[in-house]
């Protein structure tokens, strides 16, 4: 009949779309709900006329926990299950590094938390600054605490004898003075041995990674809060004027490019996990609240942008510099509505 061919045809189209959705500002702030993210996540999830699982996947910037932990918190915060299969961090794709370098210097998180993450990543050798300043606090004079817990969780050893091979920013810093000391005796050793220095800045310099680049994210706080680009832009700054040379990095995350190939990827096996159909679907939208990486990114990549307001972008229009090319929505709900719209 015509109402199972109009069915079908949906049916189809909602298996052609997918959603590629932001977190904090868009369904979170922090760990408290936006409260239309509940909503939106239990339409895909089948609560809808067809009756049928939407494909979406969530790509967030966040960092500094174990893909596992940081899923079911979200899954406990939203009501509604997220699998690590479809579930990318900002550090998610550095994980293919640990191919690469023996051993690193984990940079950022809260605790010894970044360590878990690179040794599940499969990393070998995994050293946060925090075995460093244990075994010679006087690294960082500007520090004033070390905490009984920290020194507990630190790996102390004589770092003269170590050759780190790369350093992973992986989450916003916690101690900037001593991160940035750390990092700068590494960047400026020769070929990553502490207390050395090298004889050329720029062919015996380790390489160093960045998970994400935002300058800005929303958190439980009124006005956003600075982020993991700001320490990187500290970084960057502190490095030209003491060395004279720009410090080349290489940065992950939204709005770089690897990232939404990542996506790409999670995304066909998700379908296939769902739907058992092996194909990425067409129209993906991608649901953010920074212009500067969610929307800029999702629109080099082809992808329908959706702007949202409940996050780092509060104007009033579409956001000048880099305007979502699907429009910008009040909430995580109505993007949602307005993309299944034209949609089926
Ligand atoms: O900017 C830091 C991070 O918390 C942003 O996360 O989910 O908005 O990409 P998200
Ligand atoms: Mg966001």
């Amino acid at each position: 009949s015509q109402v199972q061919d109009m069915s079908s045809v949906k049916t189809a189209a909602a298996k052609n779309m997918a959603f590629a959705f932001d977190i904090d500002g868009v369904l979170v702030h922090g760990d408290r709900l936006i409260p239309q993210g509940k909503r939106a996540l239990e339409i895909l999830n089948g609560d809808n006329e067809l009756g049928i699982k939407i494909p979406h996947i969530f790509l967030t910037n966040g960092s500094g926990k174990k893909e596992a932990e940081r899923c079911q918190q979200l899954s406990g915060i939203l009501g509604s299950p997220i699998s690590t299969d479809q579930f990318i961090q900002s550090h998610t794709p550095m994980s293919a590094l640990a191919g690469y370098y023996n051993t690193v210097l984990v940079v950022g998180g809260e605790g010894y938390k970044c360590r878990e993450v690179a040794q599940e990543y499969g990393f070998k050798d995994v050293i946060v600054p925090n075995d460093i300043y244990a075994a010679d606090p006087t690294i960082s004079p500007l520090r004033e605490h070390f905490t009984p817990e920290q020194r507990a969780t630190s790996n102390p050893k004589d770092f003269s004898k170590v050759k780190i091979n790369a350093i992973l920013v992986f989450s916003d810093s916690r101690d900037y003075a001593t991160d940035l000391q750390i990092i700068m005796d590494l960047l400026q050793s020769e070929d990553g041995v502490l207390g050395t220095r090298a004889k050329d800045p720029v062919s015996q310099r380790i390489p160093i990674y960045f998970s994400q680049g935002d300058l800005l994210c929303p958190t439980e706080h009124p006005t956003p809060r600075l982020s993991q680009g700001t320490f990187r832009i500290a970084l960057e700054t502190i490095y030209k004027s003491i060395t004279g040379v720009e410090l080349e990095r290489v940065v992950y995350g939204k709005p770089e490019l690897a990232t939404y190939k990542y996506a790409d990827e999670v995304m066909t096996s998700w379908m296939e996990t769902i739907h058992n159909e092996v194909h990425l679907p067409k129209n993906i939208y991608m649901i953010g609240d920074n212009p500067a990486s969610d929307i800029v990114g999702g629109n080099m990549y082809g992808w329908n942008t959706c702007l949202v307001r409940t996050g780092v972008y509060q104007g009033e229009g579409n956001d000048k510099q880099n305007p979502a090319s699907f429009g910008v929505f009040n909430n995580v709900l109505d993007a949602v509505m307005a993309a299944l719209k034209k949609e089926l």
